[in-house]
């Protein structure tokens, strides 16, 4: 397939893009910005606008954009940015996708278990009825911005994304100098349950979804084993060879991130990934034990 990329140049889209080439496919990154350069084509998140002569026409997107929600405490700016380039941008982008000649047929819009709000201990399913805090409500308008797409056939499947390991980028590089250090521990409680998966099994289970035409919809793509913040301290600690003695108390967290504590580390999503064990696929790294061994 000709597969375009949003977002290729993050954490996930920088894995994704080369195991797509070495799965067959044709990448083109849609880059905001002037990269240009062969295997690329522009697009403008506000307006939509797409290069269409660069694009050419493609069989699938994987859109990835958005704004990095835990980089740093939430300001009023970066909140606005938070929200505006997930449902908005992805509205104007499907939008502008559907408008083209030849529409993709397959659309892979990323979502995030975030959705689901902050839940305890319930099991959440891909079909759960989502939350209503405000990473939620910016989810739920990230998934409803593919509608368009929707509308002229395209099958449309929302990848709902936990967090996501690897020593390269994202929760587990910020992690590892503490954790290193000695000072690392559980958040708050240590109750709230983490829903995850390996960056490399994202990878493959996104392939997995631009393939398998059985799969449209809301889709976790986290491992069926979630664990407490607590447990995956302790499994940190031991994969570090460290200990794991100084926990982070919720009113701290909460001074120094404001509102990101509560939202992202204190917020609890127990997920049961149904649709994609149904659908046959193995998570490789399946423990938290074994994922942390493999990656650290
Ligand atoms: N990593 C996780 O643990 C995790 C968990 C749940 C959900 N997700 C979601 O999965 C997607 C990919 O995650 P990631 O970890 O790869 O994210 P990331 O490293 O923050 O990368 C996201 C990419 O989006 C583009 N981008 C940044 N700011 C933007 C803005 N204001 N408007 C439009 N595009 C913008 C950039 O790519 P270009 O410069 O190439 O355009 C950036 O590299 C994200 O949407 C994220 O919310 C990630």
């Amino acid at each position: 397939m000709r597969v375009a990329v949003t977002g290729s140049s993050g954490f996930v889209g920088e894995a994704l893009c080369p195991a797509l080439a070495a799965a067959g496919h044709a990448v083109v990154r849609l880059v905001r910005d002037e990269r240009g350069g062969a295997g690329t084509a522009r697009w403008d998140p506000a307006s939509g606008r797409l290069d269409t002569a660069a694009l050419g026409a493609v069989d699938a997107v994987v859109h990835l954009a958005g704004e990095n929600v835990a980089a740093g405490r939430w300001t009023g700016a970066r909140k606005r940015a938070i929200g505006e380039s997930r449902g908005p941008a992805t509205l104007s982008l499907c939008r502008s996708l559907a408008a083209l000649p030849t529409p993709p047929r397959v659309f892979v819009g990323a979502s995030a278990t975030g959705i689901y709000g902050d839940r305890g201990d319930e099991l959440l399913h891909d079909d759960s009825p989502t939350g209503d805090d405000f990473l939620a409500r910016v989810a739920v308008a990230w998934e409803a911005g593919a509608a368009p797409l929707a509308e002229v056939g395209a099958r449309v499947v929302h990848p709902r994304i936990g967090m996501v390991l690897d020593p390269a980028g994202g929760a587990l590089q910020r992690m590892r100098l503490p954790f290193r250090l000695g000072v690392g521990g559980r958040l708050g409680s240590g109750r709230q349950w983490i829903s995850w998966s390996t960056r490399h099994d994202l990878v493959r289970a996104l392939l997995h979804l631009l393939d398998d035409a059985s799969l449209r919809g809301p889709v976790l793509v986290t491992t069926p084993t979630p664990v407490t913040n607590a447990a995956f301290t302790a499994a940190l600690g031991r994969a570090l060879h460290r200990p794991t003695l100084l926990p982070a108390p919720a009113f701290a967290l909460r001074l120094v991130f404001g509102e990101l504590a509560d939202a992202v580390l204190l917020a609890s999503q127990r997920a049961e990934p149904r649709r994609l064990t149904a659908a046959g696929f193995a998570f490789e790294h399946a423990t938290i034990d074994a994922a942390l061994a493999a990656l650290l």
